[in-house]
């Protein structure tokens, strides 16, 4: 595997690739990796020729200096995990590499960006439409992999191909991957202690739980069984849970509005911010 710091050294390599006919899947990450990045650039690596994995923490998406600070950076560790996969480039590149001028650029999602995450982090998701964008364009992937744990960033990178452009390449969404504890995994998970990792289990625990309430309780009693449910976990304190049709996102009222409900949920645990979803 080929570790690429260089923009220009990655696209005169791609174009080499698209020469010899060589198909490219590209895994756009912050690092970190944990076991549900590993598969992604798994099934990268069985679909394409060629497999990209980007490392780099882009501080565009970050609306909290702090959270930027502290996002864990394990470079040499994702290398050897990168390579035991099969990946075939590691891009790390530097902030300068991949914006060697500020990037002014401003997407519109509307009605995507309008809810759940988007008014919690404003300007959270132009900051992830600039660097994917921008590694779309230095890596002209003909697939690109992201981990359905991150629903409404999946959504909106579906939206930003159809909108702004991207039209030929495909993108693949995966399923969230789980600790047998049920924890989803997250880059995250790394800050916290033994102890608030057992905790952070009631998070999926509720979201499950709640599939089997489903049928007895409406939308609006579903949610708020779910937030006093991990409300009332010590430590724990839910930011918003929203159930919405898993294509517009738009927060439904009645089961019967889509056959396609999706609960998003996030959850403070000290000063960590934990993210999940269920599909019902
Ligand atoms: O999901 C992530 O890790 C990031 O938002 C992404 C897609 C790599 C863009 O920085």
């Amino acid at each position: 595997m080929k570790v690429i710091s260089a923009t220009s050294e990655l696209e005169v390599a791609v174009s080499f690739f698209k020469e010899l006919g060589l198909t490219v899947g590209l895994v756009p990450t912050m690092g970190a990796l944990h076991n549900g990045h590993a598969s992604l650039v798994k099934k990268c690596v069985a679909e394409n020729d060629v497999c990209i994995v980007s490392v780099f923490v882009n501080p565009t998406q970050f609306n909290n200096a702090n959270d930027l600070a502290t996002y864990p950076r394990t470079l040499e560790a994702d290398c050897k995990l990168l390579e035991s996969l099969g990946a075939n480039i590691a891009f790390a590149p530097t902030v300068d590499q991949i914006y060697p001028y500020p990037d002014t650029r401003q997407f519109d999602f509307t009605p995507l960006d309008k809810v759940m995450e988007g008014p919690m982090r404003p300007g959270h998701f132009n900051g992830v439409a600039q660097v994917v964008s921008r590694l779309f364009d230095i890596t002209k992937p003909n697939r690109a992999y992201f981990g359905e744990k991150d629903f409404q960033q999946l959504a909106i990178i579906r939206e930003m191909c159809r909108k702004y452009g991207y039209n030929d390449l495909e993108i693949v969404g995966c399923p969230i991957v789980r600790e047998e504890s049920g924890l989803a995994l997250s880059s995250r998970n790394a800050r916290l202690s033994d102890s608030q990792k057992k905790t952070a289990v009631g998070i999926s625990k509720a979201l499950f739980d709640s599939k089997n309430i489903k049928n007895s309780k409406n939308v609006a009693e579903t949610k708020q069984w779910v937030v006093d449910t991990i409300n009332a976990i010590d430590g724990m304190e839910v930011e918003y849970y929203e159930i919405v049709d898993g294509n517009t996102l738009q927060p439904i009222s009645d089961w019967k509005e889509t056959s396609y409900p999706v609960g998003c949920i996030t959850v403070y645990l000290g000063d960590v911010r934990l993210i999940d979803n269920i599909k019902y």
